[in-house]
């Protein structure tokens, strides 16, 4: 464990309740790299997340390349241009599409992308799961993370997946990206749990 590591939080035992409220999406990092065992202890969380059928149908890409991760942040920019001007989501992201120092993936040394390795009913869910334990394993070890659904897209296309050596069958499910965080977040407020039957 690296020693900026060690002098963060990530020597404070906190409990899984602390966790869940603790974690942020994290948007402003620190310079540190992370080490490669760190990452390989998140993996290890990540995999022990429930899976349909025992079928683990997850794979996951660590980049760390910043010359990757800026041209993969100009796809999805691109991307996110040319979408249907009607989606929520192309409305919600055009503004930082369109602002040219906007980075899809802010300044975080590393990105982690988890891929599907087949198509099955939970096969999603699987993958998203497995990157709630990373998220929350992250946490619990002083790191920040957030999940950036606009790289999805640029990630899918056969150019990015030929780049980053991913088989063509392959879909990326969700990318995170991970750092030590500059400073602290504010938590963005939850509606209460909506009850529609408790018999
Ligand atoms: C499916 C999904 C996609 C997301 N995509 C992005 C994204 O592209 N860029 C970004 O900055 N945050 C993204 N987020 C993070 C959310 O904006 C964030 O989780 C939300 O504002 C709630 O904040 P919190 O995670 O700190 O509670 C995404 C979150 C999810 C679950």
């Amino acid at each position: 464990m690296s020693d900026s590591l060690k002098s963060s939080k990530a020597e404070i035992n906190m409990s899984t309740m602390d966790v869940i409220y603790k974690r942020r999406a994290v948007r402003d990092y620190l310079p540190q790299a992370i080490d490669k065992m760190v990452i390989r202890t998140l993996l290890d969380a990540a995999v022990y997340a429930p899976t349909a059928i025992d079928e683990e149908p997850w794979s996951f890409a660590i980049i760390q390349n910043q010359n990757i991760l800026d041209r993969l942040s100009e796809s999805a920019k691109d991307l996110i241009r040319h979408g249907d001007k009607n989606s929520t989501e192309v409305k919600h992201l055009l503004p930082h599409a369109n602002t040219p120092d906007y980075h899809a993936f802010y300044n975080a040394s590393t990105l982690i992308v988890i891929y599907s390795k087949f198509q099955g009913q939970f096969v999603e869910a699987d993958c998203w799961l497995a990157a709630e334990n990373l998220m929350l394993a992250a946490c619990s070890k002083g790191l920040g993370t957030c999940v950036i659904g606009s790289s999805v897209l640029a990630l899918n296309t056969l150019e990015w997946k030929a780049e980053l050596g991913i088989p063509a069958e392959m879909m990326a499910v969700v990318p995170i990206i991970i750092g030590l965080p500059a400073g602290e977040t504010p938590p963005v407020p939850r509606k209460p749990p909506e009850i529609i039957v408790w018999k």
